[in-house]
């Protein structure tokens, strides 16, 4: 699996934020079980609670291309080393994440860094 190549788009992605407000851009890059990549950057909003987090963006964008399962996502923000999705985004990566959970992929000092997304989000919520 190419991590590097993930993290590379979602370094991409970044480049698209609109983060006004926050000055902290993110970019996310999702892998779907097909295969296909999708990407997402974080949008905010002058009301603040609408801002829209890279992850769920590109999960957003994997979903309305037809995949139902996400296979690995990685996280970028030029402003922070291991920079890892928000209590809300992990909430919804759960719900498209396999139980035995999936590649949650960040870069510290230039290494990529991979985690399993169970270890960010034990005991989840799952109907
Ligand atoms: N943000 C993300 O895009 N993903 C996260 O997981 C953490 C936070 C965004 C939201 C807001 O636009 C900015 O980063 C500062 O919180």
């Amino acid at each position: 699996m190419d991590y590097q190549f993930l993290m590379e788009k979602a370094k991409e992605a970044s480049k698209n934020s609109y983060s006004p407000y926050s000055h902290f851009p993110v970019g996310a890059c999702v892998l779907g079980k097909s295969g296909n990549y999708y990407y997402g950057c974080n949008f905010e909003n002058s009301s603040f609670g609408l801002t829209i987090c890279a992850e769920r963006n590109a999960i957003g964008n994997a979903i309305a291309n037809g995949e139902k399962e996400i296979k690995a996502l990685a996280v970028y923000s030029p402003n922070m080393d291991d920079c890892l999705p928000c209590g809300a985004c992990r909430q919804v990566i759960s719900e498209f994440s396999s139980d035995n959970g999936i590649d949650i992929i960040t870069e510290i000092d230039n290494c990529l860094k991979i985690r399993n997304f169970n270890e960010l989000l034990p005991g989840r919520f799952k109907l």
